[in-house]
């Protein structure tokens, strides 16, 4: 629900800050000084600079908001830990849109490593959040460890099997594995993409299942989001190890990236202030 809102919020900010400027944006360079539509769109202008500074402050947000969350156990009682996330997201996928549309798609100078740190930590952050979401976890973002995971498939199975008549030897039929686990990095990565594309597979192989077994239909919808529970988790398991590690490693791009692209930023604000450009203010 709250990632359908923000996905439409995003479309529609994105969208229609683009289409304002877009016949300032597609000029030839040379040509945009002299534009009667400089003194709103260029980087210094009315809506570029605040679209420079509302961006940045997204992102500040973004990445400040999300770190309190984590970190400051008063604020734990707002919201789950994935919620914060998606709005991190959101913040830091937006903001960086809007910082883009402010540098008029010229990336010069000593602020383009700003820029290109800043694009790096969006694509790692969505590679990140692929590893992240594969990783089970409590509420409060906390990684389960395997007897954790193993003792809630456990209960998944039962649950299914006392509401269905199923017998658990049944189920484990259904969610057999194709192939081995996986070995190194690669091979999981690998291995989470080929669940990806077969987890319509087992949906269909578990609705057939529960069909050939008269479960009524009415029961039918819970038992299967019960049964893709499941499967996900027992999936998970074999990826803990290497995602782990995985996202132990992703942290030493996406966090230090950030911090270079913070230092940057604050050599480019400061230069443009004392150069006299104070926006709205
Ligand atoms: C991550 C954030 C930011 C990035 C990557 C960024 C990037 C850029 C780039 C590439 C340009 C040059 C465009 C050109 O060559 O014409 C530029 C210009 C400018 N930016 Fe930013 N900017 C950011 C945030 C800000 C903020 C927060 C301010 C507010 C003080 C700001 C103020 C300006 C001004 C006044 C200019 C035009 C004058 C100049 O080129 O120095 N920028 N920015
Ligand atoms: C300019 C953009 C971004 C910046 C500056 C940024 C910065 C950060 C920082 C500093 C953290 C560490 C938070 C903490 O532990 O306190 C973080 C975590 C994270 N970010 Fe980003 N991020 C950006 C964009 C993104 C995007 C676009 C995504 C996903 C599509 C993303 C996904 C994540 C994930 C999954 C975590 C890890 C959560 C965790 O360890 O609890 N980030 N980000």
């Amino acid at each position: 629900m709250l990632a359908s809102i923000l996905t439409a919020v995003w479309v529609v900010a994105a969208g229609s800050m683009l289409v304002w400027g877009l016949d300032y944006y597609l000029l030839p360079i040379p040509q945009r000084a002299y534009s009667s539509l400089a003194p709103l769109f260029a980087p210094e202008g009315l809506v570029g600079h605040g679209l420079g500074i509302v961006g940045t402050a997204m992102i500040l947000v973004g990445v400040v908001g999300y770190g309190a969350r984590k970190r400051v156990r008063l604020l734990s009682r707002f919201g789950a830990l994935k919620h914060w996330l998606q709005v991190h997201i959101f913040l830091c996928t937006l903001g960086p849109f809007f910082v883009l549309l402010h540098t008029t798609f010229k990336f010069g100078g000593l602020v383009s490593i700003a820029f290109w740190s800043m694009t790096i930590v969006v694509a790692s952050g969505v590679f990140g959040r692929y590893v992240y979401v594969r990783i089970p976890k409590t509420l409060n973002g906390r990684f389960l460890d395997l007897d954790a995971i193993t003792a809630q498939m456990e209960a998944l199975g039962t649950q299914i099997a006392t509401r269905t008549g199923l017998k658990t030897a049944e189920l484990e039929m259904d969610v057999a594995l194709p192939g081995a686990p996986p070995t190194g990095l690669l091979g999981a990565l690998g291995h989470a993409l080929a669940q990806d594309m077969a987890q319509r597979r087992h949906a269909r192989r578990m609705r057939r299942l529960l069909r050939d077994h008269d479960v009524p239909p009415a029961l039918r919808r819970p038992i299967l989001d019960l049964a893709a529970e499941r499967h996900k988790l027992r999936q998970q398991t074999l990826l803990l190890r290497p995602f782990q590690r995985l996202f132990r490693y992703w942290h030493v791009v996406h966090l230090p990236l950030a911090v270079v692209m913070f230092l940057v930023l604050g050599v480019h604000v400061v230069v443009a202030v004392l150069f006299g450009y104070t926006w709205i203010f």
